[in-house]
């Protein structure tokens, strides 16, 4: 289709609307001066509504999200938590954050494998505005949690995300200009997609058992790891806490979560409690009925253990900062300088 001549007077994002051909609902071409008042119009509306969205507190939203029809919710619940995720790191970083396209949702394969605790989850998980809500969510709750730890965005340098699945998480932080940003994982498919999927981030392979050959000494700001101790075997677990302390620089940051008492009630019956408290932790193997459907798609394991063995565990190498029981329990941990 041949396009109209552009306007000299339009500024670069207005030529690149306008440059498309818009049609009105019969069909018939609408001149490109309409189509710019109209897209810039939407424009400032959405910029207007998201800026409303971030300052509704959370109690008046979640009592506003019943007036909306079911089928819309998990929508604005997207819109919302990717406002405020954007505002937040818009307040911290001001001109060095970048606009980015967050991409495609991982495929649904990749999310069952990472993902699921019981087939009956399995559709919320894969509702792409839930999937994105739950990531933006998370990162704006860990950079204001860390925020607390005298962590600053700003300076930045790397991060590292150990088990990245889909690059559900490590996808957002490309809204930050210049920072090294680097996923790794177990399954050679999720990091196949990703590296054709998720531009700007570094992706490999590594094996079950440390070192990240990829990475050097020192080298990182941040590390975080996204469920991926709960499926990590005693046998490999001080390991991968010593291989996270290698390559942080001194005074980097670590977050990761462990499966707490809200897994423990849920997902082992009195026996299995019994013997988790008297080792201080207690595995389920692919091959148990109870493990989570993820484990068992990739013949993994569910790793439970106590608080004490938890802070004998990480606190080895690191100092613990916070431990914030929750759905999963969170850890942040720092190197020593
Ligand atoms: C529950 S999924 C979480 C995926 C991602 N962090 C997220 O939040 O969407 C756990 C991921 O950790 C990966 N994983 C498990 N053990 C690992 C290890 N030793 N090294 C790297 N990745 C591992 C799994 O392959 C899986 O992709």
């Amino acid at each position: 289709m041949s396009r109209a001549p552009l306007p000299t007077t339009l500024r670069g994002h207005e030529r690149r609307e306008a440059g498309r051909q818009y049609v009105d609902m019969k069909g018939a071409p609408l001149p490109n001066r309409v189509t710019v008042f109209e897209r810039s119009t939407m424009k400032r509306l959405r910029n207007a509504l998201a800026r409303v969205l971030v300052k509704i507190p959370d109690s008046l939203f979640d009592k506003l999200l019943v007036f909306l029809p079911s089928s819309r919710r998990n929508a604005v619940m997207h819109k919302r938590a990717r406002a405020r995720f954007h505002w937040y790191v818009g307040e911290k970083v001001g001109g060095f954050m970048v606009e980015t396209d967050p991409g495609p949702v991982g495929p649904d394969e990749i999310i069952m494998k990472t993902a699921v605790l019981n087939k009956a989850e399995a559709p919320r998980q894969l509702d792409p505005d839930i999937y994105f809500e739950k990531a933006y969510r998370q990162l704006l709750d860990w950079l204001q949690l860390l925020e607390r730890h005298s962590f600053n965005l700003r300076t930045l340098g790397s991060v590292l995300e150990l088990g990245c699945g889909s690059a559900r998480l490590i996808r957002h932080f490309r809204c930050l200009q210049g920072v090294r940003l680097v996923g790794t994982d177990v399954i050679p498919e999720s990091v196949a997609w990703c590296q054709q999927n998720i531009p700007g981030v570094e992706f490999y392979v590594n094996d079950l058992t440390p070192p990240l050959k990829f990475a050097a000494d020192s080298c990182v700001d941040l590390v975080y790891a996204a469920s991926v101790f709960t499926h990590i075997p005693m046998e490999t677990r001080d390991l991968w806490i010593q291989e996270m302390y290698r390559i942080l620089r001194p005074g980097g940051f670590l977050l990761c979560d462990v499966l707490g008492r809200y897994h423990q009630q849920r997902m082992l019956g009195k026996e299995d409690r019994e013997q988790l408290r008297k080792q201080g932790h207690f595995t389920l193997t692919a091959k148990d009925p109870k493990a989570s459907l993820s484990t068992q798609l990739i013949g993994s394991w569910d790793v439970f253990m106590t608080r004490a063995e938890v802070l004998k565990a990480f606190g080895s190498r690191f100092q613990v900062l916070d431990y914030i029981p929750s759905t999963l329990d969170l850890l942040v941990l720092q190197k020593p300088r």
